[in-house]
Parts: structure tokens; sequence; C-alpha cells
């Protein structure tokens, strides 16, 4: 499995009502950060996660994040890195 491409270097901020999410592992959907079936072929799958509340969070734009689907704040490494 190669390594999950970093689709941003700062996470998305969303406003989600309840409901379960597929949030894009591999880096690669052009729905970002929703999986488009982008991951075929690359060994990654989509992470499912619920929402039980309406409200905003912030899902991991880099993939290296430690909290998935959340943002650990990892990009900001990448952004010090660059
Ligand atoms: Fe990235 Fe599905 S497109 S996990």
């Amino acid at each position: 499995m190669s390594e999950a491409v970093i689709a941003q270097t700062a996470p998305y901020e969303m406003e989600l009502e309840p409901g379960t999410y597929y949030w894009c592992a591999c880096g690669r959907s052009k729905d970002q950060p929703r999986c488009d079936g982008s991951h075929a072929g690359t060994g990654f799958e989509p992470l499912a996660f619920k929402v039980d509340k309406p409200g905003k969070v912030w899902l991991c734009g880099c993939r290296r994040t430690k909290t998935p689907p959340f943002c650990d704040g990892a990009h900001q490494s990448l952004k010090e890195g660059a």
C-alpha cells in the first residue's frame, strides 16, 4: 500500500448534521474530504464515522493525523518541513 496523498495541509472545517459519513483515507478523492471511490486499487478504504448531533468538525486534510478522521494538528509539522 502506498502512502496516502496529502490533499491539503489544513483541516476541512465542516458543519455536519447527524448521520454517517465516509472520510477519504487515501487522499485521492475529488470530493474532499469525502470518499468518491478513487481509492480503488490503492489498498485504502474510506473511514466511516458517525455524527450524533449537529455541529462543527475539523476533518484531516493531510492524512497524517493519529486521530482519523479528525485533525490532530499533524499538518503543522508538514508546513514547517516544507
Ligand atoms: Fe479516498 Fe475513498 S477516495 S478513501
